[in-house]
């Protein structure tokens, strides 16, 4: 199988990549680099010993996705190109609109005019807004679309999309996959999170403190309805996310007929950011000195997957612990101190 990946240079594209290399399929990747280096598919390549096409373009350019597809047959595309940063989102609604639903517009025109109908597009957790207690684990079938930023929003709209899609056409072969919160490396410490600036996301932000690159963590609120306080996550290891691609392309091309699925990737564990913090400094040795500040606007107090649909159909499960995640992620930070493109 030929895959074109989108954003395959970003973080879980790179990792994706190795994967579907490892499992012997060959790759494209359509990157523009806005948000990656190009040095995480060199070192995907050395890691599996094979090679990647890399075109730099960006996936709003018909143009561009005409060559692309014009080039060796194409038969599935794992679309990961697009503009993630929740704040900014906010501030720059009509480039995240842009970005995340024009692109991917332009990207289903040209799969049509290519007659390629295999997709798998990364959706995310935070679709399902702010879940009520009672539905937790999340499910799919959970309520979804009341969302708190253009980033959400841009997810929920190209969801609905492609459903509108699938029904008009049901030949598609469509997955809409919902992740969780992809944290930590590839085992080998050579590939990672490369945030550029100051990181968002819990983990990145704690393993740069592990590091000494930061003098501290804020913990955004100790007192919500969880079991030390700290808001909830269900983490999830990028390579058993990455894996979980795989999996889903070999369900896809198992459903000649065509196919609508929307599946939750996440480990089904809730952690609070007190156990991503204690484990983590297990795992790397250091300590991870914090204080409690107030609650970041806009978070929710838990959530986390009931991942038994996937499971079921993808024969798939997330294996690695929040103990792995952590190690890992130190791995790569101790290794890479300053991402890429510094060494
Ligand atoms: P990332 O920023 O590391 O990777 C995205 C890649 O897409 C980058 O290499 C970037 O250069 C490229 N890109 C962005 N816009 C592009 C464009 N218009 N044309 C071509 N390339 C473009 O992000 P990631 O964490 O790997 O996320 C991948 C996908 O998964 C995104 O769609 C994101 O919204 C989604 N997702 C991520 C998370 C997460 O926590 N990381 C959670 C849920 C969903
Ligand atoms: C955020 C995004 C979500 C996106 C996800 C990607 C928001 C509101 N949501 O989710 O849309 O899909 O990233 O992984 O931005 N925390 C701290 N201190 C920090 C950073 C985080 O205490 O410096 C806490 C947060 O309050 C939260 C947990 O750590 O309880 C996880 O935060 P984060 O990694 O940013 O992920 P989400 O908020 O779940």
């Amino acid at each position: 199988m030929h895959v074109l990946v989108t954003g395959g240079a970003g973080y879980i594209g790179s990792h994706t990549c190795l994967s579907l290399l490892e499992s012997g399929m060959d790759v494209t990747v359509i990157d523009n680099f806005c948000n990656s280096s190009p040095e995480a598919l060199q070192r995907v390549q050395s890691l599996t010993g094979r090679s990647i096409r890399v075109i730099e373009a960006d996936v709003r350019d018909a143009e561009a996705l005409e060559t692309v597809f014009s080039g060796p047959r194409i038969d599935a595309v794992i679309h990961f190109a697009g503009l993630k940063a929740v704040g900014e989102s906010v501030a720059k609604p009509m480039l995240y609109y842009d970005n995340n639903v024009a692109g991917t517009f332009t990207l289903l025109q040209a799969m049509q005019r290519a007659n390629v109908s295999t997709l798998v597009f990364s959706s995310s957790a935070t679709v399902y807004g702010d879940p009520a207690p009672e539905h937790l684990p999340l499910k799919e079938t959970a309520p979804c679309g009341i969302t708190h930023s253009p980033y959400a929003t841009s997810k929920w709209t190209v969801e609905r999309c492609l459903a509108d899609l699938h029904a008009a056409q049901p030949e598609w072969r469509i997955a809409r996959l919902r992740y969780f919160n992809p944290v930590g490396a590839h085992s080998s410490g050579r590939i990672g999170e490369n945030p550029s600036g100051t990181p968002n996301n819990l983990m990145p932000f704690v393993s740069q403190v592990a590091c000494g690159a930061r003098p501290k963590l804020s913990i955004f609120g100790d007192d919500y309805p969880t079991h030390d306080g700290t808001g909830v996550r269900d983490y999830i290891h990028v390579m058993d996310l990455a894996e979980g691609h795989v999996a889903t392309l070999k369900y896809l091309a198992s459903h000649p007929q065509g196919e609508l699925l929307t599946l939750n990737l996440g480990t089904g564990q809730g952690c609070s950011v007190l156990d991503v913090v204690k484990t983590f400094e297990t795992a790397s040795g250091r300590p991870v000195p914090y204080e409690i500040v107030p609650r970041r606007p806009g978070d929710v107090p838990a959530y986390y997957a009931d991942p038994s649909q996937a499971q079921k159909l993808l024969h798939w499960r997330a294996t690695r612990s929040l103990r792995d995640m952590c190690a890992d992620t130190w791995r790569w930070q101790a290794a890479n101190p300053q991402g890429y493109d510094h060494r």
